[in-house]
């Protein structure tokens, strides 16, 4: 008889505890966007759950994510919380949910806890939010920071190019991963700059960074769920594709057409 054991309050993934994995052991970190895949990410022992604001290109059909909503962001934050035990559940906050004001950050980021059930929140951005990273985390919200490409500024950046190549841009991003360490957040992710700027950051912070095309020297990685599934048309440079679920999904799709085409399915009970 196999004895699955109850997850404890001692298993489960907190953002002091992710802090204080730097230098123990690697993060692994995905995003889902529903119970379904937020409970396979946290059988499969993933400590950190990103509700990512890609919701918007990869479940809702948007080109980039800039049209997501808290709406939106919250709904899908409540179904990830539902389907996990254990994991660390962060929800992004969406395009101009922080950048207006700090009280209207804090009270959309106060959803994301309070109405969605996440553990904390991840923004992107450097030193220029530093005060509201230190401002929510006094209210009570851990906050994991986004530097390097932050595909909110898309429109300004002209595409998703790597960020941090010249000597200048590369020193201030490591400036803006000290700014938000001393903030306190929990975590930085690290999203498309090279490897060795993203290894001098890993040295230079106390909070653990987490990569996403930014190579092997970082504290930890974060792919996109559907990237790593091969759910993906055309999956990011970086991105390892773990198994080719579009290829099965459609062999089992054409093969229930097939069935119920042929007569094949349903059969009757004397048929079967
Ligand atoms: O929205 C997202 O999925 C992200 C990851 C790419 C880190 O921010």
């Amino acid at each position: 008889m196999s004895v699955i054991r109850e997850p404890t309050s001692a298993d489960r993934w907190t953002a002091r505890r992710v802090r204080e994995t730097k230098g123990t052991s690697r993060l692994v970190c995905v995003t889902a966007y529903d119970a379904c895949f937020g409970r396979l990410a946290d059988e499969a022992g993933l400590p950190i759950i990103l509700v990512g604001d890609s919701v918007g290109m990869t479940l809702l059909g948007y080109e980039s994510t800039l049209p997501v909503t808290m709406d939106q962001m919250v709904h899908h934050t409540s179904a990830v919380v539902r389907g996990v035990r254990q994991a660390l559940v962060v929800a992004d906050m969406p395009f101009l949910s922080y950048q207006i004001s700090d009280d209207l950050a804090v009270a959309n980021a106060g959803r994301l806890l309070q109405e969605a059930g996440a553990a904390a929140v991840k923004l992107e951005g450097g030193a220029e939010r530093a005060d509201l990273i230190r401002r929510l985390t006094r209210t009570g919200i851990p906050v994991m920071g986004h530097i390097g490409l932050m595909p909110q500024q898309i429109r300004v950046l002209g595409g998703y190019r790597t960020q941090g190549r010249e000597a200048s841009s590369a020193s201030k991003i490591l400036d803006d991963a000290r700014a938000l360490d001393q903030a306190g957040v929990f975590a930085i992710v690290l999203e498309g700059i090279p490897a060795e700027v993203a290894g001098e950051i890993t040295r230079a912070v106390k909070a653990p960074t987490i990569g996403i095309g930014a190579g092997p020297y970082c504290d930890g990685q974060v792919l996109v769920l559907d990237d790593l599934l091969g759910l993906t048309g055309k999956p990011p440079r970086f991105a390892k594709v773990y198994t080719d679920l579009r290829r099965n999904v459609l062999d089992a799709l054409s093969a229930f057409k097939a069935d119920v085409e042929g007569g094949r399915f349903p059969v009757s009970k004397q048929a079967s």
